[in-house]
């Protein structure tokens, strides 16, 4: 089979997919859209050729018109709607001591591969830490780099104020995870262009989703950090050889409602 298949009963030749194609490999010369054979390996079949394509025309080798969900021009927000929805986003840092079900979790990453990826090469991998007690030894993980680094480093300690943090811990304060019953770490092969801008972006398609599913989450960045120094911790962690952590969130059900949204200082932007 070819990269595209073009349907010439339904081919209008508007030449949209060949104007919206990221690499460019698509032609139209008199005839229908067409990809020259040695043009095929530039594909990074994002689908967008299928998917801008108002006449359900062309079909990509990987991907039909038909299984494409429709974009539902109601579902759209609208401006107030999605000011709305992006500023109402908190990090939560107290949870019910409830588990969330795997199939809730799993809607999560089912939304988060849909953020995009650089040249679409879609590298991010999950670890799910679904026992809470797991979540815990993490946290206690984190609090003995902190230790070990207020001995070695005590200025970056006290930069950081790991001192704090520490004596909550031992006052039964969890500040690395927030006692939250899991963590969803976003990690990558280390040989990908930009696996950490990916994973930040999967893990901020998470977040954002996190309240239509009841859920909250808050970054954790402490055990990010962690994961890249603290020996223990990348045992505990395990993650495939040439893996990088690159970034990690607290999830659990909120036990508070936020009722305001804080301000933010004003952006700081150069118009040339
Ligand atoms: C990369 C990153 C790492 C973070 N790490 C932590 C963390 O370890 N613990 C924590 O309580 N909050 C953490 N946060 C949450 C920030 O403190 C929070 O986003 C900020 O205070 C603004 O609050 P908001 O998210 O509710 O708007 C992190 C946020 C980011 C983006």
């Amino acid at each position: 089979m070819t990269l595209i298949t073009v349907d010439p009963e339904r081919c209008t030749k508007d030449g949209h997919c060949v104007a919206e194609c990221p690499p460019q490999i698509i032609a139209l010369t008199d005839e229908i859209p067409f990809v020259m054979p040695e043009m095929e390996v530039y594909c990074i079949d994002c689908g967008h050729c299928v998917a801008v394509c108002p006449a359900e025309a062309l079909t990509l080798r990987t991907l039909a018109p038909a299984e494409c969900l429709p974009l539902n021009k109601a579902s759209l927000l609208s401006e107030e709607q999605a000011e709305h929805f992006l500023r109402s986003r908190r990090s939560i840092r107290n949870y019910k001591d409830k588990p969330v079900e795997r199939e809730t979790l799993q809607k999560l990453f089912d939304l988060a591969r849909h953020a995009p990826t650089g040249s679409n090469k879609q590298p991010v991998q999950w670890l799910v830490i679904e026992d809470a007690g797991d979540v815990q030894k993490i946290a206690d993980m984190v609090i003995d780099w902190m230790k070990d680094v207020i001995q070695k480093d005590p200025a970056a300690a006290a930069e950081m104020k790991f001192d704090r943090i520490v004596a909550a811990q031992a006052g039964g304060v969890d500040r690395i995870c927030r006692k939250a019953p899991h963590l969803a770490i976003a990690f990558a092969d280390t040989a990908y262009s930009n696996p950490q801008t990916d994973c930040a972006i999967a893990l901020t398609y998470l977040e954002l989703f996190l309240p239509a599913l009841g859920l909250g989450g808050c970054w954790g960045g402490y055990v990010n950090y962690a994961a890249k120094h603290w020996p223990p911790l990348q045992q505990f962690l395990n993650l495939p050889e040439n893996t990088e952590c690159y970034g990690v969130m607290m999830i659990g059900y909120p036990r508070y409602r936020y009722h305001r949204m804080p301000l933010r200082r004003e952006a700081p932007v150069v118009w040339r």
